[in-house]
């Protein structure tokens, strides 16, 4: 006999509907899936046959072939054992249901029990658009599923309950809301800013950083307080948005990196890969391509500490990415892409003995050596970048003074400010901050007032800017201004952000 069961595919961060069918005929006894399966896919033959015998059902001895269409689209995981199972039973005829508007997901373990599963946010929401009346999910998953409001999700912690509920033995069990735990974000390293000592000029521009999502670079010495700064980054951060919020959580749900215990991040992500990290790790890819770093710092900071370790190629990935905030990954199949809105902090040495510049310290290093380590960052690269910082060494009074320094929460604070007034401004647009503005919008909202023109004038000729510069250094100033409250952007705004610009140490 043949049943049909729906279930659900991802491909990048978009759900695919994948049909399960299950032909059961008399023959030898055999179990084939077909229908560009992988690894894990055909692995579910095991974990079905077993899953089916431990909840005390019957696996019939005679010739299955599971077909999972579209026969074109590869489908990966193991998200595929319930509904082959459901379909198995069904065909089998041990249990009689309507299940053609409901969707099934979930891993089985061998004793019939359901397992959390990678990805049920945009597998919910894809229902939810097709107009799918139930999804049926892991109990794990319920609250994850929960996010996506209007849709019926009924969570079950095993088969054989679903079979009692799909025979009418059972109502549906319910999810009961949990008061959903903070979020706190996985940076044990994080240090309050007040426990910075000295560096006011390092903290003030990775305040106007965050608060308008400017891509900063320091440099300085070794142990200067540079990865310290960069860490108390991510603590005066603003809070994302629930649509942020629930962007970053699909991200995570497809990357297997969200805990069934976490429903929503709400903080933005901090990522800080090691500078060996490979390509496809960086930008994303792979066989089934995933999201990479670039895309899980999606809507928070991407952190490179270290920078010229990462290497000229590495970095030379993340110019198209800086500039279009999505990444488009080509593969035979087909092309993904992933969101890739991220703000980039990065921290070096000016050179490889790390004193090169440094007023009581001699540099060890020779000329060319420094020019070629510099080198490893390249103009374009550079060219990106709308804060420049140098981090000296601090002294020891700096150092020993015990008053506290402002604490993130206050500056959090004026930042969340800040982005209050950016996201009035973009009302109605999907812009959400300073550094996202277009060309246009730059002429729309980024007015100079009339005797501040000139001094915009000698930064273009004297620093030699290219367009981009020139635009990002508006972008900049606005953001100067925003924090004043200033519609328009006066010299001192100007003059800020122009010593930002990123400029030879040489
Ligand atoms: N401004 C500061 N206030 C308080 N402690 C500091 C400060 N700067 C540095 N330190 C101390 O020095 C340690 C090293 O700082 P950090 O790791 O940030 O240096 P770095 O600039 O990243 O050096 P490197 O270039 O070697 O990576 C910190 O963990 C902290 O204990
Ligand atoms: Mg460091």
């Amino acid at each position: 006999m043949l049943a049909k069961v729906i279930s659900c595919a991802i491909v990048g961060l978009e759900g695919i509907i994948v049909e399960v069918e299950v032909d059961i005929s008399s023959g030898l006894p055999s179990f084939t899936i077909v229908g560009l399966p992988d690894a894990a896919v055909q692995e579910a033959r095991e974990r079905v046959r077993a899953a089916i015998r431990n909840s005390h059902f019957n696996f019939p001895m005679k010739r299955i072939v599971v077909n999972l269409a579209p026969a074109n689209l590869k489908k990966a995981g193991p998200a595929y054992d319930l509904p082959i199972a459901i379909g198995i039973l069904l065909g089998s005829e041990q249990v009689f249901a309507d299940v053609s508007e409901t969707i099934l997901l979930g891993e089985l373990s061998l004793d019939g029990g359901l397992r959390h599963t990678t990805g049920i946010l945009p597998m919910v929401a894809m229902s939810k658009e097709k107009g799918f009346s139930t999804v049926i999910i892991p109990d794990a998953d319920a609250r994850e599923a929960s996010l996506i409001e209007g849709t019926k999700t009924i969570p079950f912690s095993s088969l054989s309950q679903l079979v009692s509920y799909l025979r009418g033995e059972i109502p549906a069990p319910e999810y009961q809301p949990v008061e959903a735990d903070e979020y706190t974000p996985p940076i044990s390293l994080a240090t309050d800013l007040a426990h910075v000592k000295g560096q006011e000029h390092v903290k003030r521009a990775l305040e106007v950083a965050a608060a308008g999502g400017h891509n900063v670079i320091m440099i300085g010495p070794p142990g200067s307080g540079k990865t310290l700064l960069a860490r108390a980054l991510s603590t005066i951060l603003p809070p994302m948005t629930s649509e942020e919020a629930l962007e970053v959580t699909k991200i995570y749900s497809v990357s297997g990196l969200l805990p069934s215990d976490i429903p929503l991040m709400k903080q933005r992500p901090f990522r800080s890969p090691h500078y060996t990290t490979s390509n496809v790790g960086l930008v994303g890819g792979g066989h089934w391509p995933k999201p990479g770093e670039i895309s899980l710092s999606h809507r928070g900071v991407l952190f490179l500490d270290e920078l010229p370790e990462f290497g000229h190629p590495l970095l030379e990935l993340l110019r198209q990415p800086m500039e279009d905030k999505v990444i488009t990954i080509s593969r035979a199949q087909g092309s993904v892409t992933f969101p890739a809105n991220f703000m980039l902090a990065g921290a070096m040495n000016p050179c490889p003995c790390g004193y090169y510049g440094d007023p009581f310290k001699e540099c060890t290093c020779s000329h060319s050596l420094v020019s070629r380590y510099q080198k490893r960052i390249s103009g374009p690269f550079l060219d990106r970048v709308d804060i420049f910082v140098e981090v000296p060494r601090i002294d020891y009074e700096k150092l020993t003074d015990e008053r506290l320094g402002e604490t993130s929460a206050k500056v959090q604070e004026r930042v969340k400010a800040t982005r209050w007034r950016q996201q009035e401004r973009f009302n109605g647009t999907k812009l959400t901050c300073n550094a996202e503005m277009t060309p246009a919008e730059v002429r729309e909202f980024c007015q100079v007032e009339e005797s501040a023109q000139s001094l915009l004038k000698a930064a273009m000729n004297q620093l030699s800017l290219s367009a981009r510069a020139f635009h990002r250094v508006l972008k900049l100033a606005r953001t100067i201004a925003d924090q004043e409250n200033s519609d328009i952007i006066r010299a001192p705004h100007l003059a800020e952000a122009i010593q930002y610009r990123p400029r030879s140490l040489l």
